[in-house]
């Protein structure tokens, strides 16, 4: 199977992109044909400092390869260095209706959010459909606020071929259901875009700081609570093993026990879980001429892809430009 995700480099990351993308983009590296890319033309929809572009791009390729990502086994690669993608965006806007980007909640929510509505923002799942179509994907691994952009992504593919003839795929979503929306701080979903995230490798006074500012309910200690309406619990079940999320659940349901005390370990727990991947990200760090090959051979092995997709429609649309 062809699987291929995407994340954009617009803050750093926060541990809802990897419960809900970052994990099961790295399990599906065994026994899959994988393509996991840096999408930085997406992250300029909402940031207009280079620097911090630059920065944010190189964070994620060293998160990624901290946390797993095998180059040997896998295509990973910044977005711009397949041009050809930018190339195929602009063919696919000329096919996609208004009212199908209209619909989308992700812009109408980032517009609420106080993000400037600007074009690249209402045609970023025209993008989106431009990054997963040119590869021919079969799997799209995302969190659960991704669906309706891999839906427009199946829309657009069905108007193409029906417009030009069966030349692209059908891509199917991936998102699992325990770890689809992973709460913030504040009890949202986690985003970069809401102030209200973990990071994963911020410091673990840094971590400490943000567990103890998630929201509980003022229910008091000695009083039951409900484990599955608390968002601490949500979050210390993704990094407590199963005797002991057990455990914790037993104990809020038995009152008696302080959000604090959970808090607390969910700290430790944090710290732990991300150890390993925080030392191997520090040598990477050190080494940013092996993580530029490794994108730039990336970058390569996904044109050899994408250009063969092109040249069908550029053919199909009558575009034509001159051979090298
Ligand atoms: P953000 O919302 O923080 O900007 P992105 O939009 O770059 O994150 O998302 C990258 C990937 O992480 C996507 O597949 C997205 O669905 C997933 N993701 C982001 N936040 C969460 C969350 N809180 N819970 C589950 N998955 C998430
Ligand atoms: N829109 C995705 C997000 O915000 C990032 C992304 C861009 C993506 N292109 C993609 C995800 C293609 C999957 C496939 O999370």
């Amino acid at each position: 199977m062809r699987v291929l995700s995407g994340i954009q480099p617009s803050g750093r990351l926060h541990i809802g992109n990897y419960f809900g993308a970052m994990r099961q983009h790295l399990e599906l590296q065994a026994g899959n044909e994988s393509l996991y890319f840096i999408a930085n033309y997406h992250a300029l929809t909402s940031l207009t400092d280079a620097d911090l572009v630059r920065q944010y791009t190189r964070d994620v390729a060293l998160d990624y390869l901290a946390l797993g990502l095998d180059p040997k086994r896998t295509i990973f690669f910044r977005q711009s260095d397949v041009p050809q993608v930018t190339e195929l965006s602009w063919i696919f806007g000329c096919i996609t209706p208004m009212g199908l980007l209209e619909r989308c909640v992700s812009y109408k929510d980032k517009i609420e959010k106080g993000i400037p509505a600007n074009a690249g923002l209402f045609t970023y799942p025209v993008l989106q459909a431009a990054d997963i179509l040119i590869y021919r994907s079969q799997l799209v691994p995302v969190g659960a606020d991704q669906k309706q952009h891999i839906e427009v992504t199946r829309d657009v593919a069905i108007k193409f071929n029906n417009t030009y003839g069966e030349i692209l795929v059908l891509p199917e979503p991936h998102i699992l259901k325990e770890t689809a929306v992973v709460p913030g701080v504040d009890g949202q979903k986690m985003s970069k875009s809401y102030d209200n995230t973990i990071e994963i490798f911020a410091e673990s006074g840094q971590i400490k700081k943000k567990v103890m500012r998630i929201v509980t309910d003022s229910t008091p200690v000695e009083q039951p609570k409900d484990p599955d309406k608390c968002n601490v619990f949500a979050l210390l079940r993704l990094v407590a093993d199963s005797a002991e999320t057990a455990q914790w659940a037993d104990r809020y349901r038995a009152g008696g026990m302080g959000y604090g005390d959970a808090k607390k370990r969910l700290a430790e727990l944090l710290a732990d879980f991300f150890a390993e991947a925080r030392v191997r990200r520090a040598a990477l760090e050190k080494n940013p001429d092996y993580v530029e090959d490794v994108l730039a051979d990336g970058g390569r092995r996904a044109r050899a892809i994408a250009d063969p997709v092109m040249e069908d429609v550029r053919k199909a649309t009558g575009i034509v430009v001159a051979r090298k």
